[in-house]
């Protein structure tokens, strides 16, 4: 697999000051040195529709794609919608997933965490975005799932992530390097 040690870090909300993109920031930060962590935007996609994808797809997707065939792991950071994943996260999913045999998402290590200002941490969302992973044959960490509630105690008065934060990011980063290294050869 090419290029391993390059993580991508989706965030799944577009809005400015999200949680779930400053979680991806403060992952992005906190990255092992094995590991460059880099965080790949989203919202910039068209909706995905088949018959824009001719000979000539919109040149975002075509940009998107070549960007996700290059990394060596994807690491997603969703916030919940509804108890599922923001559409933006989906369609971003979707536009890496065709045209059919041209799965950019194929074979890639993969890992999730969910946040939410809420205490269930976005368990459904987590969980929905797992169900399209298998699909899209990302072999995705299962263990140490990250379901982070209350995510807006996460930084403290200064805005400086807490101790603890920063103990579980290192921590999920950590075994997310152990993953790509099992799964992320050949
Ligand atoms: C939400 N929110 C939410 N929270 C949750 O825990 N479960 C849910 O199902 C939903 N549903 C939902 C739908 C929509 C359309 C919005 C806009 C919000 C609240 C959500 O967790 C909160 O707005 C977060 O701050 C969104 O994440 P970011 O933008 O901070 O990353």
């Amino acid at each position: 697999m090419s290029n391993v040690r390059t993580v991508g870090v989706f965030a799944g909300s577009l809005r400015s000051g999200s949680f779930s993109g400053r979680i991806a920031d403060a992952l992005v930060a906190l990255a092992p040195v094995s590991l460059t962590l880099t965080r790949v935007e989203i919202g910039a996609l068209p909706l995905y529709n088949q018959d824009l994808d001719t000979e000539t797809p919109p040149a975002t997707w075509v940009g998107f794609r070549e960007r996700v065939r290059g990394l060596g792991a994807v690491l997603f950071v969703t916030p919940e919608y509804n108890r599922s994943v923001p559409a933006a996260l989906k369609n971003a999913l979707d536009v890496g997933s065709r045209p059919f045999g041209k799965n950019v998402w194929d074979r890639k290590p993969g890992a999730v965490v969910s946040v939410s200002p809420g205490s269930l941490g976005a368990f459904g969302a987590n969980h929905h975005l797992r169900q399209v992973l298998v699909y899209l044959n990302v072999p995705t960490m299962q263990q140490p799932e990250a379901y982070w509630g209350h995510v807006a105690k996460a930084w403290d008065e200064t805005g400086s992530l807490t101790p603890i934060m920063r103990e579980l990011c290192q921590g999920f980063l950590a075994s997310f390097a152990a993953w790509i290294e099992l799964v992320g050869r050949g």
